[in-house]
């Protein structure tokens, strides 16, 4: 299974909301890809962030393309399902996981609640093959992927992801990933202490 949680890196979600919403806040429909999502902590982790700050109305345009290499072929069954055993919620506050889960009868998980799930549709897809699975995102979430790629590999696929978001969209990814020189033309740095890029 891979490595991921709920509320994992919470701090750099919460700093690119802050300046996420203010800019996809006029889409008709507000697309955000999340490239290596596992099985669903990260995407469903973001919706949430977002359903936290975004009214009922903006909220029911965000559109989350969840996507994994999922060689196992599990990672639909459960991203549509959204059942978590507590382990992977133990980092959510608990006003949260009260909001926004319910706890499945006669065992230690949870299931996510409809709002959240309705916004996150899972797809499998591999990176590496350099297609994204759609265009003019607002918003590429790609984190604790790239240092599993080579230097060259990684260079291809920020390219991918400047090319697959609409003007002025959003990249952000693994803290311990600087951005290659070959693609700092490509973007800025939003935050000091996040990996928060906007598309030039
Ligand atoms: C450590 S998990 C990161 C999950 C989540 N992004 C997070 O930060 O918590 C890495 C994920 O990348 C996926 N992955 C690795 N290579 C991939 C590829 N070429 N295309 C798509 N997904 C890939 C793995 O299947 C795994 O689910």
């Amino acid at each position: 299974m891979a490595f991921t949680f709920f509320f994992r890196d919470i701090h750099t979600l919460e700093q690119l909301a802050s300046q996420f919403i203010p800019y996809a806040e006029g889409a008709a429909k507000i697309k955000i890809w999340d490239a290596g999502c596992a099985m669903g902590p990260e995407p469903y982790t973001f919706a949430i962030v977002l359903a936290e700050r975004m009214g009922y109305f903006q909220y029911k345009r965000v559109a989350i393309d969840a996507t994994d290499i999922d060689e196992q072929d599990t990672f639909c069954k459960i991203i549509e399902e959204g059942i978590y055993p507590i382990g992977e919620l133990a980092r959510m506050p608990p006003n949260i996981l009260e909001k926004y889960f319910s706890r499945v009868a006669d065992s230690e998980n949870y299931q996510i609640n409809e709002m959240i799930r309705s916004r996150v549709k899972f797809t499998k897809n591999d990176i590496l093959t350099l297609n994204p699975i759609d265009s003019n995102y607002h918003l590429v979430i790609c984190k604790n992927v790239l240092l599993h790629f080579t230097q060259e590999q990684r260079i291809e696929v920020i390219k991918m992801y400047h090319s697959a978001l609409a003007p002025g969209g959003m990249l952000v990814t693994e803290q311990t990933q600087k951005l290659p020189a070959e693609c700092e033309h490509l973007f800025t740095q939003l935050a000091n202490d996040a990996n928060v890029f906007q598309k030039l």
